[in-house]
């Protein structure tokens, strides 16, 4: 009866319920062993889903009154507290949101993508690489101070490079020992990669844009001469601000994806789940292992509160855990106090008209600059909507640093002063805007971990082991720092070395090399 179409129809119809979630398959189990978390992040709730499956009770503690950490969607009235600083609301209309925190999903990013499946959070596609938007450099040259499409740049440098390729084989000089049919492939490679002509120069080609579209009858279009290469040296445009190209890197590549409604589903999906377990409101002060068990002290609304567990999974950021009073090793609190985190920033601004679609044909990507900026995101929802929020900034180091110490309003005055200088449409159309200093937000101080070679060999394997009953766990406990993945497989990786633990069994996670 339940052959072919009839069982999934009758799941979407809500007639069956769908079979457990297993957790990861593990077998046995936990016997009611009661584990403390620490952090009600991606990490602390995804062990307490997993752990929950496998019969363990758990005790999240969560210093915010929201769940989520750094997964966190701004929209109207969301409030944002740093330091030094007054809170600030958000006002944003209804139905328009930006990610304060993760803001894409590399599709080679497999666990959070299955647990977006196994929660029900719907995805869509994210945008992130935009060929039409721009570059911005300000600087000396004559193409600075300009805005240029990334395409005429990206297409002007391949086409310049392959030329130069081809000269060089020419004169023999690039490799002496290419044979003669090596050498006529590179230069067909070289054709097709840098567009040259049949002359084998570059000469600009219509994959760099029009400067007139094409169109009916009499309209072939028009397409502009290439910039020069001196110039586009001189202007900063070959900087590494620029071609730095993010998009060549692993994850940052078509297809990525977004949570639909923003990233916090992801969050919210899991919070439903561990709900009974989650408390909000708890912000920890101590944590001390007893000689077969763990003792935490933390504040909320009633004063000072104490529990005891058999386990703890401590997944505090580690600058917001190195003023957490504990009796850890030596080891484990200098590898606490060592490594390192992000300085970062992002500032949503909320437009009443998405002048980047209507007058500049963008949709969704980044325009990069060398200025604070950084980079500005244009949304990957909504397209062709009446309104937006796109993010006047996304910067890091440096930039962050400077940006998050100014007030919530001279960083607004900061994007609006360099933003209209790529699009003079921000003083018509501005509405809103609403910052975050992720290293200024009190309980997380500081955007992700960031290892040296130095502290990656030293300091991170001693938080890969427990400390007695104390375990460690987020992304900054992987080699997806900066990740929602890192949380996932974190979250993953201590529940098997605690499963395996409790019903002494050998468990490895991951069972084989994970991918991605
Ligand atoms: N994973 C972070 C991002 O997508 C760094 O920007």
């Amino acid at each position: 009866m339940l052959a072919g179409g009839a069982y999934p129809a009758m799941l979407a119809l809500g007639m069956l319920k769908s079979a457990p979630a297993h957790a990861f398959n593990l077998s046995g189990n936990g016997n009611g062993k009661h584990i403390i978390i620490l952090g009600g992040g991606l990490a602390g709730m995804t062990c307490a889903y997993e752990l929950n499956k496998l019969g363990y009770r758990c005790t999240i503690l969560e210093a915010r009154e929201r769940a989520g950490g750094r997964c966190w969607s701004i929209r109207n009235g969301s409030i944002n507290t740093e330091t030094g600083q007054p809170a600030t609301t958000a006002r944003f209309d209804d139905g328009l949101y930006f990610n304060a925190g993760p803001s894409r999903i590399p599709h080679n990013h497999e666990l959070t993508l299955r647990y977006c499946k196994e929660l029900g959070v719907p995805l869509q596609v994210y945008n992130n690489v935009n060929e039409g938007a721009y570059y911005f450099a300000e600087g000396k040259g004559p193409l600075s101070n300009k805005k240029v499409r990334v395409r005429e740049v990206h297409n002007d440098i391949r086409g310049y490079m392959s030329e130069l390729l081809v000269k060089s084989i020419a004169h023999d000089n690039l490799d002496a020992a290419l044979t003669k049919e090596d050498a006529e492939k590179i230069l067909e490679y070289l054709m097709a990669e840098g567009g040259l002509d049949a002359d084998k120069l570059y000469k600009a080609s219509a994959r760099r844009g029009y400067v007139e579209s094409p169109g009916a009858g009499n309209k072939p279009g028009k397409i502009a001469g290439p910039h020069k290469l001196a110039d586009l040296i001189s202007s900063g445009l070959m900087d590494p601000d620029f071609y730095n190209v993010a998009e060549y890197t692993y994850e940052l590549q078509m297809t990525m994806f977004q949570a639909i409604g923003g990233m916090d589903q992801i969050a919210k999906a899991l919070q439903k789940q561990v709900a009974p377990m989650l408390k909000l409101g708890a912000e920890v002060t101590s944590i001390t292992n007893l000689p077969d068990g763990v003792k935490i002290v933390y504040k909320d609304a009633f004063g000072k509160q104490e529990i005891q567990g058999d386990l703890c999974i401590c997944t505090l950021p580690l600058p917001v855990l190195s003023n957490v009073e504990n009796n850890f090793s030596g080891d484990v609190s200098r590898a606490i106090d060592y490594i390192s985190y992000m300085q970062t920033g992002k500032i949503g601004l909320q437009f009443k008209r998405r002048f980047w679609e209507e007058d500049e044909h963008i949709y969704g990507g980044i325009t990069h600059t060398n200025n604070d900026l950084t980079q500005i995101f244009y949304p990957s929802y909504d397209y062709l909507g009446k309104k937006g929020i796109l993010i006047g900034y996304y910067n890091f180091n440096e930039k962050a640093q400077r940006t998050g110490d100014l007030s919530y309003t001279d960083r607004e005055k900061l994007a609006m002063q360099k933003g209209r200088l790529i699009h003079p449409q921000y003083d018509m159309e501005f509405e809103s805007s609403f910052s975050v200093s992720w290293h200024k937000t009190k309980y997380n101080l500081g955007g992700w971990a960031v290892y040296t070679s130095e502290t990656r060999k030293n300091q991170y394997p001693i938080l890969l082991k427990p400390d007695k009953q104390v375990y460690f766990a987020g992304e900054h406990l992987t080699y997806l720092n900066a990740w929602m993945a890192g949380a996932f497989e974190s979250a993953r990786s201590v529940v098997a070395a605690i499963h395996g633990r409790v019903t002494e069994q050998r468990v490895s996670y991951p069972a084989e090399a994970t991918k991605g």
